[in-house]
């Protein structure tokens, strides 16, 4: 491999755009194919701005394609649905969701004795077949193997390196073999290897271990974005707030450059180093460029917001904080693109307190989960329990006794009763108190207050990008409305019946509209039992009195059935 400078000398940057052929390139998202003309003509693009009016732009991590998904990649999917729905029940219908599969770097094809590209597509196709049961609402599903991906990346390298930012260097340091990375000497630690006892190195972020490497390789300049990263983080662009702390901590304790490729020995399964076959690009290079492709990258002169850049949310775990939040801004940085607005980290999911992992072992199959219990159960648990700032601990038990307190005894029961007590005389409530003929006592009033707040409050929590306190708050109202019931007794109380009855057929009918972006199926069932028309089911429409048109000819139907299989 040639010096930064040789290599600059023997290929010029405009050499290696005449001479560099691509394949004739296809949008990631409508598949349309581009012509090679038009495909000259934006290699210098850069976007310069952003439309006001882009798609609200929602991503998943992308997966790993060497293990089968556990329920720690269901949860980071469904986080990312969520908050994509979300957006769509505000009545934004451009939203975009990409989710999709991390195929570079393979390790597993070899062990597993088949051809790599085959190991690929199957292990994809079990990410896809989860995106599809755990009822992921996404716009694209990328793969890393696209030719539209490897353009994308290869065109994203040359724009770095014209651009000074690339150069070679010897690299010596902390190699992780499974993290396919370099860590420095302050992320790396002697650990006892509790199955052997053997001292070794580990990254203190992963636990994996770590040896001394020598090579020369590519590197990005990332030591000359550390004021500018500190600056961004007081943005707020990483959420939780609890995250920020350490990023900061480390980014301001100094960076060091990144080696950003392989010799082609230790990487066989990637994307070359463009003019130098003997590299290839670092899978993380490789994978975080993912959210460029699938927005369309490289960009028409002047474009990309039509398809979202910049992301919104980038929903991520927190092992994988460090490569979103110091080296993705830095190389977007590097090439002026517009930053993503947020990095919204979340916990892990463990058994036992262990992290749930493939190299551990302590897996839930998800696909296994779903079946038991259904989606839209998996759905309402992950996100309802799931932990944003810290972790939280998969038991089946606890999915039991959720799905009991807050679904069964919760929505089933309320519906349930609400309906039966009408005696189908729902309607004539409805009309009457929307039209003012419906007299309220002083607790149906504080209950009314909770109901009017309620959307406010989950779109409040919805706006910090905290699923979680929405679906509690909803819960908690939940909860609430079984006491405003019972308290009522409106069965005894004929002269307040008609108001009782009216507020909880409302807390149905608001807390049916905001459940939609967590459980798209149930939600669906709870407003079709109460007949709530399909145009009246969007954030506008989740306030306390705003529908005077529903409850006609309304029947009792099981919601929530009891499971069938118990701890
Ligand atoms: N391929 C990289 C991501 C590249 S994004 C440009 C990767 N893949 S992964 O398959 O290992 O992990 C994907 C996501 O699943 C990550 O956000 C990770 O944090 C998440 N989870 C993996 N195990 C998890 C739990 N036990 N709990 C919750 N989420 C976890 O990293």
């Amino acid at each position: 491999m040639a010096n930064s400078r040789g290599f600059f000398r023997a290929l010029s940057w405009a050499n290696q755009l005449l001479s560099y052929q691509r394949p004739s390139w296809q949008c990631t998202s409508c598949k349309v194919t581009r012509s090679a003309a038009f495909r000259t003509s934006r290699r210098y693009a850069t976007t310069s701005g952003e439309a006001s009016n882009k798609p609200y732009y929602v991503t998943t991590p992308i997966f790993y394609v060497n293990a089968a998904p556990h329920v720690g990649h269901f949860y980071t999917m469904v986080i990312g649905d969520v908050l994509k729905r979300w957006r769509t029940l505000t009545g934004d219908n451009k939203a975009r969701l990409l989710t999709g599969t991390d195929e570079h770097g393979m390790k597993a094809a070899s062990a597993a004795g088949i051809d790599t590209q085959t190991f690929c597509d199957q292990n994809c196709k079990t990410f896809k077949d989860l995106a599809h049961a755990a009822n992921l609402d996404y716009t694209y599903f990328i793969r890393t193997t696209e030719h539209s991906h490897k353009d994308a990346v290869q065109y994203f390298w040359e724009m770095l390196q014209h651009r000074g930012y690339i150069y070679t260097a010897k690299h010596e340091g902390w190699y992780s073999i499974s993290d396919e990375t370099f860590y420095p000497q302050s992320q790396v630690h002697l650990s006892l290897d509790p199955a052997t006892g053997r001292k070794r190195m580990v990254s203190i972020e992963t636990g994996k271990e770590v040896e001394w490497s020598s090579e020369t390789n590519y590197h990005f300049r990332l030591s000359a974005f550390q004021d500018r990263l500190l600056e961004l983080y007081k943005t707020g662009f990483i959420t939780p707030e609890h995250y920020a702390g350490d990023v900061v901590k480390s980014v301001s304790s100094g960076l060091s450059d990144l080696s950003i490729s392989r010799p082609v020995q230790r990487l066989t399964w990637g994307i070359p180093v463009p003019g130098d076959s003997s590299q290839t690009i670092y899978v993380w290079l490789d994978a975080l460029v993912n959210y460029l492709t699938g927005a369309g990258y490289p960009f028409p002169p002047g474009g990309g917001s039509h398809l979202g850049w910049p992301v919104d949310v980038h929903v991520v775990g927190k092992d994988i904080v460090r490569f979103h939040c110091v080296f993705w801004p830095a190389f977007l940085m590097a090439l002026d693109l517009p930053l993503p607005r947020n990095v919204l980290v979340h916990g892990h999911w463990t058994m036992n307190r262990e992290k749930m992992s493939k190299s551990t072992g302590n897996v839930v199959n998800p696909f296994f989960a779903i079946d038991r219990f259904g989606v839209d159960t998996m759905r309402f648990f992950l996100t309802f329990q799931g932990g944003l700032a810290s972790d939280a601990d998969y038991d089946n038990a606890h999915i039991i006794r959720d799905y009991k307190k807050y679904l069964q005894q919760g929505i089933g029961n309320i519906a349930h009763r609400t309906i039966g007590c009408a005696k189908g005389k729902l309607r004539t409530y409805i009309l009457n108190a929307t039209s003012g003929n419906s007299p309220a006592q002083s607790h149906d009033m504080a209950y009314q207050s909770v109901l009017e707040q309620l959307a406010t409050k989950v779109a409040d929590h919805m706006e910090k990008l905290n699923p979680r306190a929405a679906v509690q708050e909803i819960m908690a109202v939940i909860l609430h409305t079984n006491k405003y019931f019972h308290n009522s007794a409106p069965w005894e109380n004929p002269d307040q019946k008609q108001r009782v009855i009216y507020n909880v057929a409302e807390s149905m009918r608001i807390t049916g509209i905001l459940l939609q972006p967590f459980m798209p199926n149930k939600a669906k069932e709870i407003l079709d039992v109460f007949r709530v028309d399909s145009s009246k089911r969007s954030l506008s429409d989740a306030n306390y009195g705003s529908d005077a048109d529903y409850g006609e000819s309304i029947e009792k139907r099981i919601i929530f059935p009891p499971l069938v299989v118990e701890e």
